[in-house]
């Protein structure tokens, strides 16, 4: 098959979250599996033009708006995948006045006011550039409501609904977060050339807003997000966060899919980023990497005191009132905690604060450190994630493989990735973690607490936790037969 990513981040290239990690890593596992797969992503002012070989293939691509007309190039760079000789095209559409700013999608987390033309020119641009580039994929694969105007312009755009070759790509909408919907006034369905009666509770509308997001779900093929568990959560309130009826209503052409991880980017054995490397079969690293970490946040050298880590965006969606509530108390017992994110002011002022007060116990960086995040991945001995809700979440995944070992809250993808300790996980070797169920901070104290007591009287067992999960596997060779199966599904029906 001939595939088509389109994504408004990807790894290493733009990153954010992770979507960024997913982009990077699903593209190459399907083109190991044989298909002709691409990428189309913008080309962002942050993007270091000298760090790859990007080459000008389509000096101009004409992308007509009544918003207005504007001109985009569109570059490529090859990746290689697994199979060497099936490289994975990245092109990217270069419009300066709409990408080269110092963020992604805005300033501390928010959003820049033109979101929805950069986008929309992004997705009609990208559309318009494969007519240019002769190539036609067999199915878009797009991600979120940044590249939901994709399959919505294949539907309801005047001219790309009318052309012969475009109209026919089917597309499978991949909801990674369903909390983000791109919501924008209804005046731009002019300004992206959207017909007006497709302003309608039935499509685009949605309490007299365009939500993109819907709009993505509505007109494509199929909806797949990033865990089983997350997909049949967000079919209720607490977890559609509005959008819930629109996909009870389309039960019969949505599924959920746990992302794999990248296991030769993210390998303890290798990753350049950590001051020793270590293995299954040698952990002496993992101990050097701990006395950096503390080393790194200040905190007192001292190998026996279990050090908790986080690396996260500091906003609701990731539990981060609980811990907020909790790490007062928390820290008046013998541990270390350090955490990486950034996110919400109000967090921020608020971990600044406590780690002044708390400097030989709390670590705080606020900031977006990819080397750091590994060096916590690696140096931490017990990693948090409390999420209020978590499509998959990925960092629990790479805590395991980095034989660091994860509490979480029992939600999407954490749910599905993680096997709460138990006389009977313990026994039969399937235990990987701590989990717990009620959103509450008591619920996630007594997660710790029990983790801490095994680090603290049961050093075996807490060894036979990390090397299970260690173990495990989840790579994305697994995930991507599961996306090769349902694509496959989704072009043999289109015909
Ligand atoms: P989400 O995409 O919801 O933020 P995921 O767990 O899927 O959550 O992915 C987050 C990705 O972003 C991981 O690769 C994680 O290491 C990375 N990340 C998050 N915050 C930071 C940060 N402050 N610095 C470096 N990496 C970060
Ligand atoms: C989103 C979700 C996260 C998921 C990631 C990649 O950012 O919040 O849970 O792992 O997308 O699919």
């Amino acid at each position: 098959m001939k595939i088509l990513l389109a994504t408004s981040e990807m790894t290493p290239l733009a990153k954010t979250g992770g979507l960024a990690d997913v982009s990077g890593a699903l593209p190459r596992a399907l083109a190991a599996l044989g298909h002709e797969v691409a990428v189309v992503m913008p080309f962002y002012g942050t993007i270091d033009r000298d760090s790859w070989p990007f080459e000008l293939v389509l000096p101009e691509v004409l992308v007509d708006l009544p918003a207005g007309k504007r001109a985009v190039e569109v570059w490529r760079t090859p990746v290689p995948s697994a199979k060497a000789d099936n490289p994975v095209n990245i092109y990217l559409l270069a419009d300066a006045g709409l990408f080269e700013r110092p963020h992604l999608y805005g300033p501390s987390g928010g959003d820049y006011p033109d979101n929805a033309l950069r986008y929309g020119y992004f997705c009609l641009g990208a559309l318009w550039a494969l007519k240019g580039l002769g190539w036609i994929p067999d199915v878009i694969i797009a991600n979120d409501w940044q590249t939901a105007l994709m399959p919505i312009d294949i539907k309801l755009h005047p001219a790309v609904s009318a052309d012969p070759q475009l109209s026919r790509i089917p597309t499978l909408f991949v909801i990674h977060n369903i909390s983000y919907q791109g919501l924008f006034p209804d005046y731009l369905m002019e300004h992206l050339a959207l017909p007006r009666s497709a302003f309608n509770p039935g499509l685009l509308e949605y309490y007299g807003n365009i939500n993109l997001l819907k709009g993505g779900i509505l007109t494509s093929q199929w909806v797949s997000t990033v865990s089983p568990t997350y997909a049949r959560e967000i079919e209720r309130p607490e977890y559609g966060l509005g959008l819930d009826g629109v996909i009870q209503s389309c039960a019969d052409r949505l599924g959920g899919i746990l992302n794999g991880i990248d296991i030769d980017d993210w390998n303890p054995a290798t990753d350049p980023a950590l001051p020793a490397n270590y293995s299954a079969e040698n952990l002496t690293g993992k101990d050097i990497c701990k006395q950096k970490l503390q080393q790194r946040f200040g905190l007192p050298a001292e190998p026996r005191i279990p050090v908790i880590g986080m690396v996260t965006r500091l906003v609701d969606q990731k539990g981060i009132d609980l811990v907020a509530e909790s790490l007062p108390g928390l820290l008046r017992g013998k541990i270390q905690v350090v955490i990486l994110g950034s996110g919400q002011p109000y967090y921020h002022e608020f971990f600044r604060n406590l780690a002044r007060r708390s400097p030989n116990k709390l670590g705080v960086k606020l900031g977006f450190d990819e080397k750091l995040a590994r060096l916590i991945e690696a140096g931490s001995d017990i990693f948090l994630m409390p999420s209020r809700f978590e499509p998959c979440g990925l960092n629990q995944l790479y805590s395991l493989r980095y034989g660091t070992v994860p509490i979480v809250r029992k939600t999407g993808g954490l749910a599905d990735s993680i096997v709460n300790v138990n006389a009977s996980t313990m026994a039969g070797g399937t235990a990987t973690g701590f989990s717990f169920t009620h959103y509450q901070s008591s619920f996630m104290c007594a997660e710790l607490r029990r983790a801490l007591r095994m680090y603290r009287t049961n050093p075996q067992a807490w060894r036979r936790l990390m090397l299970g999960g260690m173990a495990q596997e989840f790579s994305w060779q697994h995930a991507a037969k599961e996306y090769e199966k349902l694509l496959q599904k989704i072009v043999s029906t289109n015909r």
